[in-house]
């Protein structure tokens, strides 16, 4: 949460590796990470092919130097920096994180996570999210936005960094990922998608030395259809959505780092989905020279001796050719080019070089350091947090017409979540009290690279009197739970309603040590609900709890709220009041134990040997609630589920051929667009139904589309996939109509044979409703009879 700078290098040694097969066995399988030379070059497709030709003009006057200098990272104002070249008005590049907030900066906003914007299930709000953070990125004079993230992607529900991202849905997650990097780059900023792949735990995250022997990060074995079904699903949208970069993850992938794995840069990213942009490794995540160039990487960041002049005799030894540093460089410059970077873009605002620890005195490539300092650069945007904030959070009990409150003359809040954090020098004194991070104040974000820096905090406590004051309420509070656990606290009177704040967090670094809310949450919610029939339980955490109080009957109302950012009062008080009717959707499952996920988290206490830190993905495809809809087990609640102040039906469903002529089950072959061969992206059916809202206030409801592949699809398919989702806002006792349009990917298996999509023969069922286990609506059609 504060800008924790837990950016720690590797300990390894910059020596230069081979690159070499790597090969896993693990339960008579093997994993392997095969190569796939040459890098290819880009060609300035999906439009990019003016500004292609101007970044080549732009190479062909460099020298060797200013070559190396532009794939390398050096010392600057931000956290990535590629140096300024003033001969050729060049002003350089400036990196910043994160996908919260532009994190090295003052006065700026700090947004709903990645977790809340899914949430909200709504593609305008999350499109809008991206463009207002690039707006204040672009302000402060940040070239690239370090986000969004779709790896982790939340194979494991303790994963410590799965909040930066949107969902272990893959479709769900393509779609916010696609819409974000749109929002971002509609505004002029370039989007750095992250981390490819397989990134899916923080453990052994980096490799470390143990009695002089180096254990190397953790090893993730994916097999080829988990890769393209889970993991790669999001980055290809990002691609063709036409993202400027992407970054490559720490973790090995089938037995090779990601920085130097030319099966995942080469043939995965740049071959099969056609991306034009650069691969920027990760901070400290490049392991070698000239074998990562050949696999695919770009540039190094944040820079330091494995680049820079290196290259240059890496190119008189013949260990590849000038053309492919002229390419590394035209990935560069394209995006740039085409996003019109070099047109009256912005200076990097003085006070971020400050956050760095960036003086100027030491500034050999002489970075700007002129322009106004302190920029507040947060706009309206508090407005469309505070919606995000309430949108995201999503209703998963209201007995009793708990909620919306009508006005109740006393109120109780309690729990260490509900305050304001300390302040200090106007920014958020975090303290990490213990593995459960700070305790005093509440949650609006986790910690790490993806934080923010706060400008201010509306706490929920603060809120919630200011709405009181406004109607003549009395409010008591009660914050400490080392009073609410002993029993320790007297109330005046019982409240009419117990609002209860529970937090959980997480942090980059570090995964997930439990799902219980932090410092006995849970407890504090039986403590007072022992005291008061009417108690509303809200959570600000990021991602699944368990939630063993929702069996208690005092517990009449309980929301999950995520990350809201900094108007994390403001948005759960419209929740509470009513003046917002609550629209999320669960994007995880919510299960009734712990035992009931699967995912687990790879750990060694002693390790001894190099290679012992090995995740092996031998549940495929079956993550979140594909894993539990195969393993037959109940959630408490599902993904998808959220209710509403009203009700909604669903009727009509109608499926139409949208395709015109004989259905192949392999997609006709064409040439790679960015995203992959574009027939992939052909409207197979069109599915139409009308949404009803049943009852007496206006909502938001989100129809969902599930499809199930006929049982002709190899074994490991999912019992269904979400394929369609639709928010949609409609009055009381009013209906609309809701289209999904079901494209060829949607229907298609990844073929490991063939290496291709294939269209299942036989019967899908296609389901309509508002989670993934209510049914409203279904139908079933074959593609290929
Ligand atoms: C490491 C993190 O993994 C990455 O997400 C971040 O962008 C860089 N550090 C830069 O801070």
């Amino acid at each position: 949460m504060a800008p924790s700078d837990n950016n720690v290098m590797p300990s390894l040694s910059s020596c230069l590796r081979l690159l070499l097969l790597a090969v896993t066995q693990v339960n008579g399988l093997t994993y392997t990470s095969p190569s796939v030379l040459p890098s290819p070059p880009t060609e300035g497709l999906g439009g990019w092919d003016a500004a292609l030709s101007e970044a080549q003009s732009f190479v062909s006057q460099l020298t060797l130097e200013e070559k190396q200098n532009m794939v390398t990272g050096v010392k600057g104002p931000c956290v990535g920096n590629i140096a300024p070249i003033s001969r050729l008005g060049f002003k350089g590049l400036c990196f910043q994180d994160g996908p919260l907030a532009i994190r090295q900066a003052t006065n700026a906003s700090v947004f709903p996570a990645g977790l809340s914007a899914a949430a909200t299930w709504d593609n305008d709000l999350i499109e809008a999210r991206g463009a207002a953070l690039a707006r204040e990125f672009k302000d402060k004079g940040s070239h690239v936005l370090l986000g969004p993230v779709a790896g982790p992607l939340g194979r494991s529900a303790l994963g410590g960094r799965n909040w930066e991202g949107f969902s272990p849905d893959p479709y769900l997650t393509g779609l916010a990922f696609a819409r974000t990097i749109k929002g971002i780059q509609d505004t002029g900023v370039q989007a750095c998608i992250k981390h490819i792949i397989g990134y899916e735990q923080e453990t052994q995250r980096f490799p470390s030395k143990v009695d002089g022997v180096e254990i190397k990060a953790i090893n993730s074995n994916i097999d080829d259809r988990t890769i393209h079904e889970l993991y790669l699903w999001p980055f290809a949208d990002g691609v063709k959505q036409g993202a400027a970069s992407a970054m490559s993850s720490y973790n090995r992938i089938n037995g090779t780092y990601a920085a130097e794995n030319s099966k995942v840069l080469n043939g995965l990213l740049k071959e099969e989905l056609g991306f034009q942009g650069y691969v920027v490794s990760d901070w400290g995540g490049t392991y070698s020279g000239a074998p990562s160039v050949n696999a695919g990487l770009d540039m190094e960041m944040p820079g330091g001796e494995i680049f820079g002049s290196h290259i240059g005799k890496d190119i008189d030894k013949g260990a590849y050719k000038m053309s492919r540093l002229d390419d590394m460089i035209v990935r560069v410059m394209t995006p740039y080019y085409f996003l019109n970077q070099n047109k009256g873009f912005p200076s990097v605002d003085p006070s971020s070089a400050d956050i760095v620890g960036f003086d100027g005195s030491d500034n050999p490539h002489g970075f700007d350091l002129s322009g106004s300092s302190y920029r507040n650069v947060r706009r309206d945007h508090a407005i469309l947090i505070r919606q995000i904030g309430s949108d995201g959070a999503v209703l998963l009990k209201n007995t009793n017409h708990a909620l919306p409150l009508s006005k109740p003359k006393e109120i109780g809040v309690f729990g260490y979540d509900a305050d304001a954090f300390p302040m200090s020098n106007g920014q958020p004194e975090l303290i990490r009290d213990s593995p459960y991070g700070y305790k005093n104040g509440s949650l609006p974000t986790a910690g790490g690279s993806g934080a923010g820096r706060f400008s201010y905090v509306v706490s929920p406590l603060s809120a919630i009197q200011a709405k009181a004051h406004e109607y003549g309420a009395h409010v008591q509070s009660v914050i400490k739970h080392s009073d609410i656990i002993p029993d320790k606290f007297k109330l005046d009177t019982v409240p009419d309603v117990c609002l209860v704040f529970i937090k959980s967090w997480a942090t980059e670094g570090a995964d997930r040590l439990s799902l219980d809310a932090d410092f006995d949450g849970n407890l504090v919610v039986e403590k007072v609900a022992a005291v008061c029939d009417n108690t509303v339980v809200i959570s600000h955490s990021v991602g699944p709890n368990l939630m063993d109080f929702a069996d208690n009957e005092n517990v009449t109302a309980i929301i999950a709220s995520h990350l809201p950012g900094q108007e994390i009062g403001n948005s759960i008080v419209d929740i509470l009041w009513g003046a917002v009717n609550p629209s999320g959707k669960l994007p995880y499952t919510i299960a009734h134990k712990a035992s009931d996920y699967n995912g687990p988290i790879a750990n060694v206490s002693n390790p001894t040997t190099a290679d012992a830190f090995e995740s092996t993905f031998t549940e495929g495809l079956m993550i979140d609630y594909r894993h539990f809809d195969h393993s037959k087990i109940k959630p408490r609640y599902e993904f998808g589920f959220g209710l509403s102040y009203t009700t909604f039906s669903i009727k009509d469903l109608d499926v139409q051929n949208a395709y015109d002529g004989h259905i192949s089950a392999r997609p006709p072959s064409a040439k790679t667009q960015p995203g992959g061969n574009p027939h992939l992206y052909d409207t197979i059916f069109h599915i139409t139904c009308t949404v009803y809202n049943t009852g007496s206030v206006k909502g938001k409801a989100v129809p969902q589309l599930y499809i199930s592949l006929p049982s002709s699809a190899p074994d490991g398919t999912p019992a269904q996939a979400l394929r369609g989702y639709n928010k949609v806002s409609i009055g009381a006792h009013e209906s609309t109509k809701v289209t999904f349009s079901v494209l060829r990917k949607h229907i298609s298996y990844w073929d490991v044979t063939a290496q291709d999509w294939v269209i299942p023969k036989g019967k899908i069922d296609l389901r309509v409703g508002f989670s993934s286990r209510d049914v409203q609506a279904s139908h079933s059609i074959a593609a290929i009879a």
